[in-house]
Order: C-alpha cells, then sequence, then structure tokens
C-alpha cells in the first residue's frame, strides 16, 4: 500500500508556515532520520489539524523507516501514527470537536511533528485527568490489545490469558485489559524486571522465557490444560511454543513479530486441539469498523478513567530525539511506552 498525500504537502514548504518534523526520505537506518522545516498541514474537509504535544511511539515506527512494515508510504513520508494535542484548525464538515479542544488521535502517518492533519472520524477529545503523554501512547497499543480480545478472542471473565512480551507497549496493555475483562493472565517475558512491571499492572502468573522451558511451563502452570487464548506479539520460538501450548477451542492470537522472524504454522496442531489461529490487525479494523474503532476508544478511555487501565510512560523525549526513542523501543529496551514531545 502506497501513500502520497504527505508526499505533497512536504513539497510545498516554501509556499508556508513552517513547522518542524522527522522526515523519511528514503528507506534506510533509524539513525538516518532528521528534523526537517516542511509546510503546516491544512485541514481540509472532514479533517482536523492538531497541535502536537506527544506522539507515541510504536515497534512498527521503526520497521516503517526501514522498508520492513506491511504498508510502504511514498516519500518523503513522517512517520508517528497517534498524538494527543490541541486542535489548531477544523475542516468543514467537522463539529464534533472545535479548536483549542484536547484531544487524541490515530493519524496513521505524520505524528512526529509540531502539527497534524487527520481524519475527523480518528479524532476524540481527551479527557481532563489524562495527561497528553499517556494520552498519546494510549491509541495503538492499548486499542491493539483490546480489539485482539475484545473483538477476535472473545476473551470471557475466568479464562487463561498468556501474553508474550508482556512488558511491551502492547503486552502491558493486554495485561491489563484482560485483567479488567476477567482473566487470569500469565505474563511472559525476558528479564525479571519486565516481569516485576507486569506484575504491578495485574499480571497473576509470571514465566522467564529466557530461564525457563516456555512450552513446558505453559502446561505446567495450566495443569496441563493448555491456555485459552495466548496474545502473541514475539514470534519465531516463542509462536511455536505457544502453539503447543493451547487449550481445546482456544484463540491463538497473532499479533506481531518483534523477535524478527515470521513463523511457519503446522495446521494439524489447529486441528487436534480444535484451537483457532486469528490474526489481528488493529489499523484495518479501524478502517473496516469505524464505529467499533470509536466505541472501543470509548470504552479504553472511560477504563482508564476509572483506574482499570493505565500507560506507563518509560521515557518522554523532545522531536529532536526521536531516533534515540525509535531504537530504544527496537533494541528490547523500554518498558511500557516511548513518547516523542514535539
Ligand atoms: N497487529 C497489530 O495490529 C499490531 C499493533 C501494534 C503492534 N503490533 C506488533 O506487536 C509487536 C509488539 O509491539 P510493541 O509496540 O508492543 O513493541 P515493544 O514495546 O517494543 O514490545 C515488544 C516486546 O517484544 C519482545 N521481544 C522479543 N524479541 C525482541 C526483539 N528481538 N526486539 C524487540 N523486542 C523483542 C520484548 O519483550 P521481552 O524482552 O520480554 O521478550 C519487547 O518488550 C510488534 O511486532 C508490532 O509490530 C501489531
Amino acid at each position: 500500500m502506497r501513500f502520497g498525500f504527505f508526499a505533497e504537502h512536504i513539497e510545498k514548504t516554501e509556499y508556508g508556515e513552517k513547522m518542524k518534523a522527522i522526515v523519511c526520505e528514503a528507506f534506510g537506518p533509524v539513525d538516518d532520520l532528521r528534523v526537517k522545516d516542511v509546510a503546516d498541514p491544512v485541514a481540509k474537509p472532514g479533517h482536523v489539524v492538531v497541535d502536537v504535544q506527544a506522539a507515541g511511539v510504536n515497534f512498527p515506527d521503526g520497521l516503517l523507516v526501514q522498508g520492513l512494515y506491511q504498508m510502504q508510504p511514498d516519500f518523503p513520508f513522517i512517520p508517528g501514527n497517534e498524538v494527543a494535542g490541541i486542535v489548531c484548525e477544523v475542516g468543514e464538515g467537522v463539529s464534533h470537536v472545535k479548536e483549542g479542544q484536547r484531544v487524541i488521535a490515530l493519524s496513521n502517518l505524520g505524528g512526529y511533528a509540531e502539527k497534524v492533519a487527520v481524519k475527523a472520524s480518528h479524532v476524540m477529545p481527551l479527557p481532563d485527568p489524562i495527561h497528553v503523554n499517556e494520552g498519546a501512547a494510549l491509541v495503538t497499543a492499548h486499542a491493539t490489545a483490546h480489539h485482539a480480545l475484545k473483538q477476535r478472542a472473545k476473551l470471557q471473565p475466568g479464562e487463561t490469558l498468556v501474553v508474550t512480551g508482556a512488558a511491551g507497549g502492547t503486552g502491558l496493555a493486554a495485561v491489563q485489559i484482560g485483567k479488567t475483562m476477567g482473566a487470569n493472565v500469565i505474563a511472559v517475558c525476558s528479564t525479571e524486571e519486565k516481569l516485576a512491571l507486569a506484575k504491578e499492572y495485574g499480571a497473576d502468573v509470571l514465566i522467564n522465557y529466557k530461564d525457563k522451558d516456555l512450552k513446558e511451563t505453559l502446561k505446567e502452570v495450566t495443569g496441563g490444560k493448555g491456555a485459552d487464548v495466548i496474545y502473541e506479539c514475539v514470534g519465531g520460538d516463542t509462536f511455536h511454543a505457544c502453539s503447543r501450548s493451547m487449550a481445546w477451542e482456544g484463540r491463538l492470537l497473532v499479533v506481531g513479530f518483534a523477535g524478527g522472524e515470521i513463523p511457519k504454522f503446522p495446521v494439524n496442531l489447529a486441528l487436534v486441539k480444535g484451537y483457532s489461529v486469528m490474526g489481528v490487525f488493529w489499523g484495518s479494523f479501524t478502517q473496516h469498523d469505524p464505529k467499533g474503532f470509536a466505541e472501543n476508544m470509548q470504552e479504553l478511555l472511560t477504563w482508564y478513567v476509572q483506574g482499570k487501565v493505565k500507560v506507563v510512560v518509560d521515557e518522554a523525549l523532545p522531536l529532536e530525539q526521536a531516533t534515540k526513542a525509535m531504537t530504544k523501543v527496537m533494541n528490547r529496551e523500554v518498558k511500557g511506552k516511548m513518547v516523542i514531545t514535539p
């Protein structure tokens, strides 16, 4: 999939007001990215321009600029798919938000900048108690976990939920949302420090998969039954162990491959245990079901205000240090989420 709309506004730089943004001009290492002056975006009909106060950093951002993600935008483009800030311009036909209002938005691209234009349907008021850094980081990782557990797995109270990469952005969100939905949550991480964080946010059982055989340990902690639902975002050997640890009628959620290897799957495993392998692509869900996306976000914000879910911000860095933030995510060094504050 190629997108051209950011190329259009960057080319007009010399004619418009200027803003600072991280611009990707060719696929390459994260360190090649630079802050540039580009034209301010304008609010076309049905769009809103947000003065970005915080942009969430997600694992796919690093893949995107290297040309390793399933979506490949036209050059030049600005990465960053989730933001929080203040509405500074409202396009024709937009009535649910006003200039000066605090919002969160799913920008798809363009978030690593001082301003971004977003489809109005993807902009939501940000309730007062929520800090912008947390609001920005709430959109993608939490919403992916929410969609996966609600619409895909249809997680039920009392079920066993295993989360891999459980101290990462979307993993830690899955731990909290799984608890909120009444599951017994088993967190799988690579260090004791990460497991302690997963425990603090609700995990009932902790497994360090660097120290223990994951398949054998999952068998042991589920009393031989296996897991009802596994939220799998690491891939490779971790996926293989999970695919051999499912309960009858279980749901194995394919969320991501942070370890780098996309696993091959012997389908007889699903046949023998009567379980389902379910793909999760939250970005596509927001396009296919905008109403479901808006309802999910409302529920998530309500849970947030009620204190049932939280965003753990590992570090907030200025726009000039965006590459540092992205590298920290790619290097497996983040607990919770990184945020950029333009
Ligand atoms: N399907 C969707 O709609 C969707 C949406 C958002 C994200 N994702 C995907 O979900 C995955 C996780 O995203 P995230 O934003 O939560 O990332 P993150 O914050 O970086 O967390 C990823 C976790 O994966 C584990 N991991 C194992 N091997 C790794 C490696 N070689 N490099 C980095 N991490 C490694 C790490 O936990 P341990 O150290 O504990 O192993 C890390 O905490 C990514 O593959 C991302 O593309 C998918």
